[in-house]
């Protein structure tokens, strides 16, 4: 059967991916940022999954509000890099797991979640800019990904208790597949930030790090945060944190399992106008 080893967090900042692609990694603001990724890069080196399934957002990029999904599961073979108004980025394209992704569609809408199902997607950098920071700059991604595209753009956006309990049923449908796949969960977006009104700019480290130490020990109570918080605390955009909850609710100790590995925790402030977090957290 497949199993999921480990769940990967992390901020998406588009800036990131304009600093890879155009070669400013190594300046000093930068690096302060990309040092807390070297360790990272290691791990994926040595933990390179079967298939990551990737949870994020789309920026109103592949959707509108012509069309607005609460949670889209990316079925498709393969997903363009999308064009943000600039090009598309010079990264690789995403080669999806369409037998994995029917199974999940077919498992988690059973289990009463409505899912869209989406055929053709094109990948914005919600989803792009933490594969870059995962894997830096390959010639071609080195496993499948699922694209999981959660609307946190447009109210009403989904709470983190259902964003939880989705990870349950994730974890169950991955669980069922007959294949011996390692498979890892990215739950993607956030900390803090604010992109518009009289709090654009602003960044909470105290909130944003309380949201990492609950995130590790009590997930079912930060699950149960309502979305108001998210906002007045994190910022209007800070919400993409509940993504970070469908992540975590499929891993072993929700269902009775160990407590994972903490293998990496960092913190980062300024990226852009977002604090940068990012954890990696092991199945035992
Ligand atoms: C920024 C952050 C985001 O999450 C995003 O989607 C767009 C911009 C920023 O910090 O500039
Ligand atoms: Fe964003």
């Amino acid at each position: 059967m497949a199993r999921i080893t480990a769940s990967v967090y992390t901020s998406h900042v588009p800036a990131i991916g304009a600093a890879l692609d155009l070669g400013k990694d190594h300046e000093p603001y930068w690096q302060r940022l990309f040092s807390g990724y070297e360790f990272s890069k290691q791990w994926m080196r040595d933990h390179t999954p079967d298939v990551i399934f990737l949870v994020y957002n789309d920026h109103a990029t592949a959707f509108s509000l012509e069309f607005i999904p609460t949670f889209a599961l990316g079925t498709a073979a393969e997903f363009a890099v999308a064009d943000e108004g600039w090009g598309p980025r010079p990264v690789p394209r995403v080669i999806g797991h369409p037998e994995l992704a029917s199974h999940i569609a077919q498992s988690v809408i059973q289990s009463d979640f409505d899912l869209t199902i989406v055929n053709r997607m094109d990948v914005d950098h919600g989803l792009t800019v933490p594969l870059s920071l995962m894997f830096g700059q390959p010639e071609a991604w080195p496993c499948p990904v699922i694209p999981f595209a959660v609307n946190v753009v447009q109210y009403p956006v989904p709470s983190g208790r259902r964003c939880f309990e989705l990870g349950k049923a994730l974890r169950r449908a991955i669980e069922t597949y007959d294949r011996p796949l390692d498979i890892q969960i990215w739950g993607t977006g956030g900390m803090s930030h604010q992109l518009q009104g009289a709090r654009a700019g602003l960044i909470n480290r105290d909130w944003d790090n309380r949201f990492l130490d609950r995130l590790i020990s009590d997930p079912a109570a930060l699950a149960e945060v309502p979305h108001i918080e998210y906002v007045r605390e994190a910022g209007s955009e800070g919400i993409e944190l509940v993504m970070w909850l469908i992540a975590r609710g499929a891993m072993d100790d929700i269902a009775g399992g160990k407590a994972p590995n903490v293998a990496h925790r960092f913190y980062h402030v300024p990226a852009s106008n977002t604090a940068v977090g990012h954890l990696i957290l092991e199945n035992r």
